[in-house]
């Protein structure tokens, strides 16, 4: 790779109609994440020195989301063209970088691909991003000289001599099938200079960044190409069914990338994965769980059906079953969840806890062994080891301003149906009977309960209906 240094330009100032949308295109996301920023990450992958966005509608929308202090905003007021847009960026263009261009709504470009485009243009001032498309209507065409070089092996040597738009483009023109991705790479100093030669006596009258290439080849340069290995990369979102489209191959890569790891996915076409899954061997995923965020998944772990992590570390040995929700939560090898179970932020599960169906964890810690196995709310709790909770405990954590904490030591045994009304602390060992509300200490190694004494009415007889 040359050294010389990188700026990317980003244009993401269109509009996005077809959205049909209050929110502005680029934001829309893909994975969990807005569709531009796909590609700032991809130019920051690439070491760029700058990288400026050309931003637009909802300007001010796209900084607040995207919030990066290394990027540089351009406003374009009105959508001229991509020459025009290109042009809001210039000023902070050095004339010795390497430009690239990109598009803020083509969010599946890869870094290997745009190391290949700026190897194509080598010490030649400018290069081009193309595809070979079955069906290229709508895009610009890549016309190509025959006459100039005898030598080329493949019509896609030959030199490249203009790109011409759909809308100004001839029957014959029509019926190329090289397209231009809009992705080019072009020297600082020339930019500037074929921009402000650029005008727009065009079909849509617009200031087209691709009247760069003849005006290159007038100045007898060469227009170097590389053209892109898979077309979906260069696929830009217009609309919601491209958007569902491009987030489908984005899984689907992913899911590849993950099964050629080893994790075993139980149907690739239902596995979402919104940000990063760290993983160790013998993983099992079930069908449509999303995972989001940072997530780490120890090894021989099984994931049933229709779970979501988000922000979540799992250890060794550990089975979730279907339909749980686990946020921002930590388990520890050994563990069993769910079916139905919830964890909510900043729950940690000790080795070998169980967490059974219908229960909530909130803000807890639950160590080693403990068991809260059916229908209950635990929440601001400390637990020790080898505790039982009965089926129905509910911490009483709330008192409608204040939220208060619940302590219950090693080896206690919670009975069902109990509320622990917090702050409360049950000692070690100690054993509440079930049905009790306690809004007092219960004592170590002693039965405590609060229910009221069992009675039988005699005589007592129930109700009948009046014959009518
Ligand atoms: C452009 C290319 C075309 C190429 C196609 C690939 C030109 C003249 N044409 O066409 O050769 O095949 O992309 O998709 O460059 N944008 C702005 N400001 C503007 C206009 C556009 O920021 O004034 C941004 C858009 O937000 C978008 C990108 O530039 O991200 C491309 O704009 P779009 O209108 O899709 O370009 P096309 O006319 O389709
Ligand atoms: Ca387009």
């Amino acid at each position: 790779m040359s050294e010389t240094q990188l700026q990317v330009i980003i244009l993401a100032a269109g509009k996005g109609t077809r959205m049909y949308s209050s929110k502005p295109k680029v934001l829309h996301e893909l994975a969990g994440k807005p569709l531009v920023q796909h590609v700032v990450d991809c130019a920051k992958a690439l070491n760029a020195e700058s990288i400026a966005l050309v931003y637009g509608h909802g300007g001010e929308e796209v900084k607040k989301t995207l919030s990066d202090e290394a990027l540089t905003w351009c406003e374009q007021r009105e959508q001229l063209g991509t020459g025009h847009a290109v042009q809001q960026a210039v000023d902070n263009i050095n004339d010795s970088a390497d430009v690239l261009i990109l598009y803020g709504d083509v969010p599946l470009l890869r870094k290997e691909t745009l190391e290949e485009l700026m190897q194509a243009k080598g010490r030649q001032s400018i290069a081009l991003l193309t595809a070979n498309l079955d069906d290229p209507a709508g895009y610009g065409r890549i016309v190509r000289n025959s006459e100039n070089d005898a030598t080329a092996e493949s019509q896609l040597d030959w030199p490249i001599e203009r790109i011409v738009e759909e809308k100004d483009a001839s029957g014959l023109i029509k019926q190329i099938k090289e397209i231009n991705s809009g992705v080019m790479v072009v020297n600082g100093d020339k930019l500037k200079h074929w921009l402000s030669k650029i005008g727009n006596d065009n079909a849509q009258a617009e200031y087209y960044l691709t009247d760069l290439i003849e005006l290159a080849v007038k100045e007898g340069e060469t227009v170097k190409s590389y053209i892109v290995p898979d077309n979906k990369e260069i696929e830009g979102i217009n609309n919601k069914i491209q958007l569902a489209e491009l987030e489908r191959e984005y899984q689907k890569r992913q899911a590849v990338k993950l099964m050629t790891k080893g994790m075993t996915l139980r149907d690739p076409h239902r596995f979402d994965l919104r940000g990063e899954l760290e993983i160790g061997q013998d993983v099992v995923i079930d069908i449509n769980v999303i995972i989001e965020g940072h997530c780490k998944i120890g090894n021989n772990v099984t994931i049933g059906a229709n779970t979501v992590l988000k922000n979540v570390t799992v250890g060794d040995n550990v089975e979730i079953l279907e339909n749980c929700i686990l946020e921002q939560s930590t388990v520890a090898d050994g563990c069993f969840i769910g079916p139905f179970a919830r964890l909510r932020p900043e729950t940690q599960l000790d080795e070998n806890a169980k967490v059974g169906n219908f229960v909530e964890i909130k803000k807890s810690h639950i160590a080693k062994g403990s068991k809260v196995n059916h229908l209950s709310y635990i929440g601001d709790t400390e637990m020790g080891e080898n505790v039982n909770i009965g089926a129905g405990t509910i911490t009483c954590n709330y008192d409608g301003a204040h939220k208060h904490i619940t302590k219950i030591g090693d080896n206690a045994f919670i009975g069902s149906n109990t509320a622990l009304v917090a702050p409360i602390e049950i000692g070690n060992g100690a054993t509440i009977g079930a049905g009790s509300t306690l809004n007092r200490n219960a004592e170590e190694d002693k039965l405590t309960f609060s229910r009221a004494p069992q009675k039988v009415i005699n005589g007592w007889k129930r109700p009948k209906k009046n014959k009518a």
